[in-house]
């Protein structure tokens, strides 16, 4: 599956987005080197706080699955902003330990793309080693 397969993938996903706060929706979908794709999708909640955005409902979905970072080859994220979804900073933290530091990161809002992988997106990364000495 390419780069543009896997971001119509993940459109597909965002159209199961639980948005009814912010009306912003996201989808992410995970390709995985078997060459299955799980998608996630943002879920909001009433309590704001306990909202989920979409590339760590799908990367935990693929996580659930049995998947761990090895078997993970590339992300995409999409939205229906103005400008691409820039993970947000929880995501970051949370991607930057469970996918391959240089996997390709699909940003894309349907006019504007952008490649990205975690290693860019967070520098001076907090991780497992510095917790477990
Ligand atoms: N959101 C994501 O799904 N991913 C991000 O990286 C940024 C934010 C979602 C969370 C919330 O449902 C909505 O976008 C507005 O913040």
């Amino acid at each position: 599956m390419n780069r543009e397969e896997l971001i119509k993938e993940a459109f597909k996903a965002m159209e199961n987005a639980y948005a009814p706060y912010s009306n912003y929706h996201v989808g992410a979908a995970v390709l995985t080197k078997d060459g299955q794709v799980t998608w996630g999708a943002n879920i909001e909640n009433a309590s704001f706080g306990g909202t989920n955005c979409a590339e760590r409902s799908a990367i935990f979905a693929a996580y659930s699955k049995g998947y761990r970072k090895e078997d993970i080859e590339a992300l995409a994220i999409v939205s229906d902003g103005d400008r691409v979804c820039a993970p947000c900073g929880i995501c970051r933290q949370v991607l930057s330990e469970l996918i391959p530091q240089d996997a390709p990161i699909y940003l894309s809002n349907g006019k504007e793309n952008v490649d990205m992988t975690i290693r860019k997106l967070l520098p001076m990364q907090f991780g497992t080693e510095d917790v477990i000495r």
